[in-house]
């Protein structure tokens, strides 16, 4: 059979098959749905912009789906109605012959054969666009709004609203993609029928891990030196009394001169830290290992309580990375009263208000069925107080006061998510060792090794206090802060 002969014998039947009710349907989809996505990108090259998340579910998945639908109905059309034929023992002896010599099937055939090539072009250009389309920030963040409202808020706030959520959830490489997109299988399904869990429990165990994200942008190794660090709190008294804490936070990283800081020690590639945790949150370290300067393997043991040797084997044993301490990069949820002193510190709540701070901690610490109740009674309740408790400074700061209660509520706003059962304190961070145990995790005096040695905790370990808590410190003078 010659080239030409073996075409002709895929020709004819093709044609006479085609001739299917639900091959023309799926023609009909496939070209409406391409007339609707042409003039989409037509729309969007032109006049651009940002669409609703919704629209672009639409235009980014669901028409391109339709597409691709209409475009396997042509086949299965094709099959289905030889199968039948086939059953109803009525194929022809010989199929209808094509006559390319007839203008109008040369016109078909050539209208068939452009059709295809643009199909391939809208079927790669939809394709890409749709996965740019899901790696999208809106995609992740917007589309599924209440589920994903809390860790969309955090992160708008966060010094990481510039990095997509794809760039620390995914990062970059194919077969994470892929595992991506079948665990996203998975949750569309909980969110199409509400079985997500509420709150999203942490951690992510499909998370990458931190050398292939937060790598690929910071090299905290190279950090080098201590961080100056002032924290700024305002008391509960009538003037809002402010304390203010200035340490030198040691995070420097393995410095040439053989200094190490928070970074260098438990970063460090040729002596990484191990350890083994009961609970899944990570917050119950039974044993902590590194391999000291000396080569010399040491495993610090927790000593209250004592773990079962049965407890140890059944832990995972994991390489300490950022997240260990880092686990809020950006979905940072802060309890009331820091939330409270960062807003007074930049003077967004003033503390110029009497009792401020304490008036707006028990308002932000009541429980609200709903984040709008909570809007209007965080207002109504502070309202209250200052018209009946202080007359003279409703009348003469009102505005002041408006402005500061407009802030209270966004705190509330940006931490607490009652439809996902998040409150103060559902999520908390391992930096530090005020609001959660984090560094104290290990750090806590009870980590002890076979040969009596101990995971240090005296106080200037990890930073050099310069005030704790005063009210005027002479060093932020000394600095030229104050
Ligand atoms: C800077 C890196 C980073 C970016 C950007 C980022 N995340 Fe996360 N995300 C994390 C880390 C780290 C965790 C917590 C992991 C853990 O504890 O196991 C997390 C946890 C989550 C969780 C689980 C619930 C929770 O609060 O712990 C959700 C949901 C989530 N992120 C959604 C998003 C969405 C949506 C975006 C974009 C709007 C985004 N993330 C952007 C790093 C990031
Ligand atoms: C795509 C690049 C990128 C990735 C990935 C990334 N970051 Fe960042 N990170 C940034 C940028 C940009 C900033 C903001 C720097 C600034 O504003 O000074 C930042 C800031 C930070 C800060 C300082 C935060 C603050 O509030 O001041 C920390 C801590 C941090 N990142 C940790 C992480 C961790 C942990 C991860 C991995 C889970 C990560 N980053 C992933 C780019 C990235
Ligand atoms: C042992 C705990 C720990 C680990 C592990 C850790 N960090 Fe940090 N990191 C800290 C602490 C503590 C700070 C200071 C926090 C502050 O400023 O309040 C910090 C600060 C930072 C900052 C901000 C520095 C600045 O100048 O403000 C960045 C960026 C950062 N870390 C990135 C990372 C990355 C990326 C990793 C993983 C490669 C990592 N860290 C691992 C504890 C850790
Ligand atoms: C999983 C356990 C673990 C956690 C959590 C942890 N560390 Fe460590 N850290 C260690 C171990 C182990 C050492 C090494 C102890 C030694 O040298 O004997 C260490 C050493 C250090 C050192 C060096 C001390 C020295 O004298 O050489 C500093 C500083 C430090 N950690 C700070 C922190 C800070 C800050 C945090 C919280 C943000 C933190 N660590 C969280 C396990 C941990
Ligand atoms: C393992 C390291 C480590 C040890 C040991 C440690 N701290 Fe801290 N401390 C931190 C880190 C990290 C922060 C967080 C700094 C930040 O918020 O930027 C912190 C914050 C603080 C703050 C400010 C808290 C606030 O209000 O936000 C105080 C006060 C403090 N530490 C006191 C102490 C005292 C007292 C000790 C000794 C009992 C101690 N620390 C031991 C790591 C440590």
């Amino acid at each position: 059979m010659t080239f030409h002969d073996q075409i002709v014998s895929w020709i004819r039947p093709a044609a006479y098959f085609a001739q299917s009710p639900l091959s023309t349907f799926g023609a009909a989809l496939t070209t409406s749905s391409a007339i609707t996505l042409l003039g989409f990108w037509l729309f969007d090259l032109v006049v651009g912009g940002t669409f609703h998340p919704y629209v672009g579910l639409i235009f980014f998945l669901v028409l391109p789906g339709i597409f691709v639908l209409g475009l396997l109905l042509i086949p299965i059309g094709i099959l289905l109605r030889r199968a039948e034929l086939i059953k109803q023992r009525n194929l022809p002896d010989q199929f209808p012959k094509v006559d390319f010599s007839h203008p109008a099937a040369r016109h078909l055939f050539g209208w068939i054969a452009g059709l295809t090539v643009a199909n391939i072009v809208i079927f790669s250009v939809g394709s890409y666009r749709g996965v740019q389309y899901m790696d999208s920030v809106r995609f992740c963040g917007q589309t599924c709004h209440t589920v994903m409202q809390p860790e969309f808020t955090a992160y708008q706030n966060s010094a990481h609203q510039r990095v997509e959520c794809v760039q620390c959830h995914i990062g970059p490489g194919a077969s994470w993609f892929v595992r991506s997109k079948l665990s996203g299988l998975h949750q569309v399904y909980g969110v199409a029928f509400h079985t997500y869990d509420r709150p999203i429990p942490v951690p992510v165990q499909n998370l990458r891990p931190a050398r292939e994200t937060c790598e690929q942008c910071h090299w905290p190794l190279a950090f080098t030196g201590s961080k100056l660090v002032v924290i700024r709190k305002f008391s509960e008294d009538e003037k809002n009394t402010e304390l203010t804490t200035v340490m030198l936070l040691k995070i420097g990283g393995r410095a040439q001169n053989g200094g190490v800081g928070i970074h260098g020690r438990h970063l460090d590639p040729n002596n990484p830290i191990q350890y083994v945790s009961l609970d899944l949150q990570r917050q119950n370290m039974a044993q902590v290992s590194y391999v000291d300067g000396s080569g010399k393997k040491i495993a610090f043991r927790q000593t209250q309580p004592r773990p079962t040797t049965a407890q140890l084997a059944s832990g995972e044993i994991r390489t300490m990375d950022c997240i260990d301490c880092h686990n809020r990069p950006t979905h940072t949820f802060q309890m009331p009263a820091r939330a409270l002193d960062d807003m007074m510190a930049q003077g967004a709540i003033s503390p110029e208000l009497p009792y401020i701070k304490k008036q707006s901690l028990a308002a932000l610490k009541v429980r609200y069925p709903d984040r709008d109740t909570a809007t209007r009674q965080i207002a109504a309740t502070l309202d209250d107080f200052y018209r009946n408790s202080q007359p003279d400074v409703y009348r003469a700061k009102r505005k002041l006061l408006d402005a500061s209660i407009g802030q209270v509520q966004a705190v509330y706003l940006h931490n607490v998510f009652p439809a996902m059962n998040i409150g103060w304190g559902t999520y908390t961070s391992n930096i530090g060792h005020m609001d959660s145990p984090g560094c104290f995790r290990c750090h806590d005096g009870s980590h002890t090794s076979a040969d009596g040695r101990t995971i240090p905790n005296d106080c200037d370990t990890c930073h050099t206090m310069l005030a704790m808590e005063e009210p005027n410190p002479k060093i932020l003078s000394d600095l030229g802060i104050k």
